[in-house]
Formats: C-alpha cells, structure tokens, sequence
C-alpha cells in the first residue's frame, strides 16, 4: 500500500506505521456509538489500519456525517453507516472485531458505577444483537462500568448459547496507555520502551498498576509508588474534572482502544507474539473477571499470563487483596442485572 499523499521529501513527515506497511487489508470491524466522544476519534484511528477492509459505523444518531468525513480518506477501509436500531443488525453482519464505547459519559462527581443504569441497558441490547449477528466476532466492550457491563455482555451471551470466553474483553488498554505515560516522565525513561501491567478491573482502586513488573526494569521509592499508583487510579477522574461537565477521556481512550483493536487485528492476521492486557474471565483469581495481561491469537485469548502476579510486593499484594471485594461486588452486579432480564 502506498500513500499518494505523502511527501516526496522528508520520508519521516507521513510515514506513519499504518499508512504504509504492504500488508493485506481484510478484517471488518464495527463501532457501536460511532458518533460519540471516543468512537469519532476511534473511527478515524482505525480508518488508518491497513489491516481494515470494512469499517460500519453505528449509532443512534449523528453517525451518517462522520462516515462520509471519514470516507475521504485515502486508506483502504470501506467506511459504512448505520442508524438506529433497525440497522443494527446488518451493521454486524459479517463483522470480525465489534467495540463498544456506547453509552454515557461521566460528568464531575460522578463514579463509574452512576453510570450503571444507562449503561448496562444499552451494552445488553447491543451484545443481544452481536450474538444474533457475529457471535463469531471479538468483542472489545469500553462503555462503564467495565467491570460490570463485561458480566453482563457475557451473560446475555450465555442466555444465547454463543459465549465464547476467549472472545470477549472489557478495554482496561487507557490504564496501561497512562500508567506508561505517568511512570516514564517520573522515571525519565524512553517512553516507547516503557510497559507496566495493570490487572484488576476498570474502577478506582480496583485498577492496579503492577509497578514492580516495571520494563525496563526500574526500582521506585515507597512514596513513589504510592502517588504513581493512586495517579493512575484516579487519572480518568483528572480528565472528568479538566472537562468540567463535559465528559470523560476520548482521546487518549480512542488512542488506546485503537492499540487494542489494532492488537487483535494483527492477532487475526496471524501475528503469533500479541500480548495486551484486558479484562476478561479468568481463573488467576478466585474471581470469576479480572484484569490481566493475556496473549492474543486467531482464535482469541491463547493464554492468560499468570506470572506477573507471582512474586508481587507487600504493597501490591494488600492492594490486590483490597480490590477484590470492589470488583467481586461489580461483577455481581452486573450478573445479577443481566440474569433477571427476561
Ligand atoms: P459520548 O456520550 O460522547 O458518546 C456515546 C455515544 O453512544 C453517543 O454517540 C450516543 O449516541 C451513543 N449511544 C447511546 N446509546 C446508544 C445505543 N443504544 N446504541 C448505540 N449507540 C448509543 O460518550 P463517550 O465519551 O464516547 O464515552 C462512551 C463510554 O465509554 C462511556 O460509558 C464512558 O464511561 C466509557 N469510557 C470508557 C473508558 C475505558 O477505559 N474503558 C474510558 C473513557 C470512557
């Protein structure tokens, strides 16, 4: 693939890795809440992929304009539209990655778990509709409460005899983006070489920046990883209140879904080395959700990496004890609201 825009000097300006790598485009991915905060942005990233075919962008509303915006660009995803819910369904035909940043924001004051209401409704709707249409499909869900609306899109997928729990992941990918980001300024370090695991789930302090497992291998001071860790917990929180009522984070989330999403097209394509951390169903745990680092394949999770919890510190080991019951309540939540829907 070559891009007929890109300079003829200056190879750096557009040579972005996904404009130009000759690999063949041939996965479908859907957005539902393609028109929102993050899945604007989100659509425009994944438009980059040369290993898109398809993009179908979904929403109730407003979706229709950003799918013609983005159909001008010169990369070779097809991009589609679809409105409301009577074109739900052919938005998921034949679809191999479905993401779902559908839903409501948080505003200032606001947990994740506010959003519970709203949220849990439209993720059972739209995973209702996954299962009739591509149960085949991985299914990356980002709306909040995470750690309650993954239960929740497993169940109803359950109820339908199409659960496959290596397909499904809860996006915990913003957690890991910040946690490099915060602990190579205070470390000084290369922020590309930086990657620190982050297990748990998507809420406060269930969210737990694995320090220790630090690479490249790093020491930090007991004060440090008290203010790294309780930055990184509550860093979606800084954003919600710079935006002063205006939402949540959407760009660096459409930055980090795209790294996943583009993590699981690689996986698709046969990359056999694609590791990212999510939150899925797990057994590293006595809880049945939890986040951790997993290892991609074509047919979905190959593995769950059980390592990065062996040998963790004293700090780590309370924080991860103090979750649980956090998480174990979330969890609960969510089964308990999708097991008495009808
Ligand atoms: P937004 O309000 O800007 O966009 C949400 C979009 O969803 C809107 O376009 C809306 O029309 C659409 N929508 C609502 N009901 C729908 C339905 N039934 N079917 C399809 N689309 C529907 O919100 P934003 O900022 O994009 O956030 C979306 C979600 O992502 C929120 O729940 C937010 O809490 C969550 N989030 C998750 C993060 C994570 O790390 N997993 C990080 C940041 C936000």
């Amino acid at each position: 693939l070559r891009n007929s825009f890109a300079p003829k000097a200056g190879k750096q300006n557009l040579r972005h890795q996904y404009y130009l790598q000759p690999q063949a485009s041939s996965s479908k991915v859907a957005i539902l809440g393609a028109a929102g905060g993050i899945g604007q942005p989100l659509a425009l990233l994944i438009k980059m992929s040369p290993l898109v075919s398809a993009l179908h962008l979904y929403d109730i509303a407003n979706v229709k304009g950003v799918a013609a915006d983005l159909s001008h660009c010169n990369t070779p995803a097809q991009v589609l539209d679809f409105t409301g819910t009577s074109e739900l369904a052919n938005s998921l035909k034949g679809v191999d990655v479905v993401v779902i940043p559908a839903g409501v924001p948080r505003k200032p004051g606001m947990t994740r778990d506010d959003l519970f209401n709203i949220n849990a409704n439209i993720v059972k709707t739209l995973v209702e509709a996954v299962a009739d249409n591509c149960p085949d499909a991985f299914i990356h869900i980002i709306s909040n409460p995470v750690n309650s609306t993954v239960p929740i899109a497993v169940e109803v997928l359950r109820r339908k005899g199409v659960y496959d729990p290596k397909k499904v992941f809860g996006v915990t990918t913003l957690d890991v983006v910040r946690a490099n980001t915060f602990v190579a300024q205070k470390k000084n370090l290369r922020l590309i070489d930086v990657d620190v695991p982050v297990v748990g789930g998507h809420a406060g302090i269930t969210i737990l920046p694995l320090l220790s497992r630090t690479k490249p291998s790093v020491s930090f001071t007991d004060e440090e990883v008290e203010e790294l860790t309780v930055r990184i917990q509550n860093a979606g929180t800084e954003v919600v209140e710079a935006k002063a009522g205006a939402g949540s984070a959407t760009l660096s989330m459409a930055y980090a879904a795209a790294r996943f999403v583009e993590s699981s097209l690689r996986a698709l394509d046969g990359d056999t080395d694609v590791y990212e951390c999510a939150y899925v169903q797990s057994e590293l745990t006595e809880l049945p959700f939890f986040a951790s680092r997993v290892k991609i394949g074509k047919k979905g999770i190959e593995a769950v990496i059980s390592s990065d919890l062996q040998g963790l510190t004293e700090y780590e080991e309370k924080a991860l004890e103090a979750l649980k019951p956090e998480l174990k309540a979330s969890i609960e939540k969510g089964v308990a609201f999708a097991q008495k829907q009808t």
